[in-house]
């Protein structure tokens, strides 16, 4: 009776369990989920022009005019977007870092959204130009 029941574990519960756990890992990757059609592009590039270029530049490498005296400097942004998720920048963004400044209240959620959704197209644009490691 006993092994009849250890195997029914392994067999049927050891599988379901692994099943799932994938589950979460999978959904825990793919969580740069901001719609990025045309117009969230279209914002957030505007709103990147507007109040983060100074720092991070134009291409986000973190040569804007105003990085220049800055310890730390600004993070080449094509290189972190590559391996953090959303989540992670939103509350950077929203709650700045070291001489970054918050930008909740100053931007919307939505906003904060779509200027990550533009930055992550400047990860993409390093990538093709060979500018990765
Ligand atoms: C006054 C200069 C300044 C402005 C303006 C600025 N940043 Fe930053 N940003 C920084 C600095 C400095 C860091 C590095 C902070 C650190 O690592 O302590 C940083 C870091 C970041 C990071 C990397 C966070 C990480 O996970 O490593 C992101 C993403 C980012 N900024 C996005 C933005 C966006 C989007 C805007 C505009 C809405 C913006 N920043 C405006 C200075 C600035």
């Amino acid at each position: 009776m006993e092994i009849k029941r250890k195997m029914f574990f392994l067999s049927v519960i050891t599988p379901i369990i692994c099943l799932c756990s994938g589950a979460i890992l999978v959904s825990g990757q793919v969580n740069n989920s901001t719609a990025a059609d045309a117009d969230t592009l279209e914002q957030g590039k505007r709103i990147y022009a507007r109040e983060c270029s100074s720092c991070h530049g134009d291409r986000g490498k973190g040569d804007g005019p105003a990085a220049i005296a800055m310890v730390p400097k600004p993070r080449d942004l094509a290189k972190v977007t590559a391996n953090k998720n959303d989540d992670r920048f939103f509350l950077k963004i929203s709650g700045g870092a070291s001489s970054m400044p918050a930008y909740k209240g100053v931007l919307s959620d939505i906003q904060i959204r779509q200027v990550i959704a533009y930055i992550r197209t400047l990860g993409a644009s390093s990538k093709t130009a060979g500018d990765r490691p």
